[in-house]
């Protein structure tokens, strides 16, 4: 099938957190399975500085708040795969030193950066003379493909391509205020409940929900979970009105980029065959993080500061912890300023137990990952987290929420779950430091025996979550959405 995958970050060349992992890798999955895909997505400041070898393949023009504003369209190639990626080059939109925001607050034009993306991906498939059967869009960023589609493509053959819209998380919407229809360029009688109108603003995830054939979000649990209040945003009721085109597909490892076996950023490499590798990774990363005391228990934690990863359950659980057991931790993150002032405050008050680094670092989150023995997931919400599988392949235990895709991907370990093979982790119900504390204390506890440890290391490290079985889910949806119209 002839794919068109519109994103607005993608690995290696564009990164803030596991979207674009996804979608750097989902088009090499599905190449691999004789299918077509073509990547089209953003050239940022931080991707010309990559100096990719590229080519002009086409130049588009896009109309965005009535002007007609220029692009050019840049082929590349994934890494790895004979796999085209396509980058719009705006630079009023992307030549900026962040993706979405200037530090931590968002830019003002993201509607218009944003339209363009959509409507610039259309432009350019139609450009280079791609036949899309498929669009497959992911987050609010690429949502508005699906309405550009049906309402201003219907003569062109592009309008009868399937839509799919993947969701890997409901918390940011593209929310502006209704005004905005003019920028996106959409007639303001759109501007309705069944729509555009989100709550007294435009949405443009919410129009992308109604208009696209099939929606996905990146757990099926998380699927079931959004069409509550709780975890719906706002949301729920859109959702629950296609409860039948609402699917769930849990994210795959990119085991070119993540396996201890092959991994570049190790001094030594691993498998379940010889862990003697992961004892280095150990070693190494207690020297980074200046801790001495080689055998406590080592946690990590790889990820965003937003107030989505339970930052903050930590931070009040690592007191106690460090009172009760001898474990150390290590936590890499990027984001929040508040967020990581706390995590600097309580760096200084545990020495020795506590290391702290921020910035975006892909070395150290691989030795973070292998290093580790425990790999902590603390979230309030989780549409399906990678670090935990990461984790789980590199044989560091997962201690994860029961939440979203934390739930579908770890299998807690009781004694029961262990003999038959099937724990992997542990999991803790409540957002609350008490119910993590008692969950890394019970860890800990399995943690003295080192044949069980060892045990549940290897139940993680054997399971295969390679991208193959994810991407003939995604083929499946993308045959039902080529049937299907969307409910708007
Ligand atoms: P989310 O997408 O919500 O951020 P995921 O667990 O799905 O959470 O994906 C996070 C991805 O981003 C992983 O690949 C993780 O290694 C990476 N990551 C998060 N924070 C950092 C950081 N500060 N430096 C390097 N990589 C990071
Ligand atoms: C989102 C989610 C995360 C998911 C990732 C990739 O950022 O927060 O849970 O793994 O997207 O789908």
């Amino acid at each position: 099938m002839k794919v068109a995958i519109v994103a607005s970050e993608a690995a290696p060349f564009a990164k803030t957190g596991g979207l674009a992992d996804v979608v750097g890798a989902l088009p090499k999955a599905l190449f691999r399975l004789g299918h077509e895909p073509v990547l089209i997505m953003p050239y940022y400041r931080s991707v010309a500085r990559l100096n990719l070898p590229l080519e002009e393949a086409a130049r588009i023009r896009v109309p965005i708040a009535g002007e007609v504003q220029h692009g050019r369209v840049l082929q590349g190639q994934l890494p790895g795969a004979d796999c085209p990626v396509y980058f719009l080059e705006q630079a009023a939109y992307y030549d900026r030193a962040g993706l979405y925001n200037d530090n931590g607050v968002d830019f003002p034009d993201n509607c218009a950066r944003f339209a363009f993306l959509s409507r610039g991906a259309i432009e350019a498939v139609r450009a280079i003379d791609f036949d899309a059967q498929l669009f497959h869009m992911h987050d609010w960023q690429s949502a508005l493909v699906a309405p550009y589609l049906r309402l201003l493509y219907g003569n062109d053959p592009l309008g009868r391509a399937g839509t799919l819209l993947t969701i890997h998380n409901l918390s940011y919407q593209g929310v502006y205020p209704g005004w905005d229809m003019d920028t996106i360029g959409i007639d303001r009688r759109h501007y309705n409940m069944r729509e555009f109108e989100f709550w007294g603003n435009l949405s443009l995830l919410k129009a992308g929900i109604l208009y696209s054939g099939v929606v996905n979000t990146v757990s099926p649990s998380y699927a079931r979970e959004i069409e509550t209040p709780e975890f719906g945003c706002g949301m729920e009721g859109v959702l629950r009105d296609r409860d039948a085109d609402l699917h769930g597909v849990v994210n795959g490892i990119d085991d070119s980029v993540w396996n201890p076996a092959g991994d570049p950023f190790l001094s030594s490499t691993y498998g379940p065959d010889d862990l003697s590798g992961k004892v280095a990774a150990k070693r190494s990363l207690l020297r980074h993080c200046g801790f001495t005391g080689r055998k406590a228990p080592l946690a990590g934690m790889v990820t965003r500061l937003a107030h989505q990863k339970g930052l903050d359950i930590l931070a009040a659980a690592l007191p106690e912890l460090f009172q009760q057991t001898a474990l150390q931790c290590v936590i890499l993150g990027d984001g929040d300023n508040g967020i990581r002032a706390s995590l600097e405050q309580l760096a200084a008050r545990f020495p020795g137990r506590l290391a702290v680094f921020f910035g975006h670092d892909e070395r150290l989150a691989h030795r973070i990952i292998a290093g580790a023995d425990l790999c902590l997931v603390p979230s309030r919400f989780e549409p399906c987290g990678l670090t935990q599988l990461y984790a789980l392949k590199y044989g560091t235990v997962p201690v994860v929420r029961w939440t979203g895709g934390l739930k579908d991907t770890v299998c807690d370990c009781a004694p029961e779950s262990l003999a038959a093979g099937k724990a992997t982790g542990f999991q803790f119900a409540d957002a609350t430091p008490q119910a993590l504390t008692a969950c890394v204390i019970r860890a800990l506890d399995l943690y003295r025996d080192p044949r069980a440890w060892t045990r549940l290391m290897l139940n993680g490290m054997t399971q295969d979550w390679s991208w193959e079985a994810s991407a003939r889910h995604y083929l499946d949806l993308y045959a039902e959405a080529r049937q299907s119209r969307g409910t708007a």
